[in-house]
């Protein structure tokens, strides 16, 4: 479903390279897990993978579906059904969560040719994702994010995840700001949406999340590039022993 070959980005106005190199497949049906130490380029990865303009590939690729998305903005790879749940989500004031997601569904039904939901369909629909993730309904109603706890926004991204059913899910940090509880709330969310024809990359510094959301492969980025890569056993491994001596290995 994706496959990333030796690429290498920059940040656009800077010119620093943050990627370095990086190679990495996921298929279908995987929950692929990317760990590293802060500062490694892991929300960067998940912005190229979006396609922010504030970053420019230089070299390598990335395929989705065989194909490259590269020349494709972020609305376009969003119909193709690349979902991005940021690590901070950010605030739109004056855009009722509901009307957001009710523009997104539509625009996501549009581009798949199916007629938008009828407003008792949508309603029911968000409803019962909202419910599933123990969001309260009034949620909805407030601007999307406006003083949202953290705990609000990770859930309000995986709303959309659930709602949008993307092929390719990349959830930031997701754990970041969660309590115990809402933590599982969001896994199971996540764990609704495993499906042999969807990819999920989870990305976290802590294994916590994985207790969770177990993983089927786990992969170390540091300084651009992945280097080293296993099954979830790495992830309590990285646990217990910390970055270092992987780090060091890739030094
Ligand atoms: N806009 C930017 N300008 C300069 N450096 C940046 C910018 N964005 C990210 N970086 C740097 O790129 C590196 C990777 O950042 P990031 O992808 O956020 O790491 P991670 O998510 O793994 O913690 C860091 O050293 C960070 O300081
Ligand atoms: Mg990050």
């Amino acid at each position: 479903m994706l496959e990333i070959k030796n690429l290498h980005a920059k940040i656009a106005d800077s010119g620093v390279e943050i990627i370095n190199g990086l190679n990495l497949t996921v298929r279908a049906g995987e929950v692929a897990a990317i760990m590293g130490p802060n500062g490694s380029g892991k929300s960067t990865l998940s912005y190229i993978l979006a396609g922010r303009s504030d970053y420019e590939v230089t070299s390598g690729d990335i395929l989705y579906n065989g194909q490259s998305i590269l020349e494709m903005d972020p609305a376009e790879r969003a119909t193709a059904g690349v979902f991005l749940a940021f690590q901070y989500p950010m605030e739109i004031p004056g855009v009722a969560t509901m009307e957001f997601l009710k523009t997104a569904i539509n625009s996501q039904r549009k581009a798949r040719g199916e007629n938008p939901l009828s407003i008792p369909d949508l309603m029911r629909t968000v409803k019962s994702a909202a419910g599933e993730l123990d969001i309260d309904f009034a949620m909805l109603k407030r601007p999307l994010n406006v003083g949202f706890s953290g705990g609000e926004k990770k859930r309000a991204e995986i709303l959309q995840m659930k709602l949008l059913e993307p092929n390719l899910c990349v959830l930031d940090e997701t754990d970041s700001g969660l309590d115990i509880d809402a933590l599982k709330i969001v896994s199971n969310g996540v764990n609704s949406l495993r499906s042999p024809d969807r990819a999920i990359i989870v990305i976290t510094h802590y294994q916590r999340l994985l207790e969770y959301i177990v993983p089927d492969s786990v992969h170390v980025l540091y300084r651009g590039r992945i280097v080293k890569s296993g099954d979830k056993s790495l992830a309590q491994h990285l646990e217990n022993n910390g970055y270092a001596e992987i780090i060091g290995e890739a030094a």
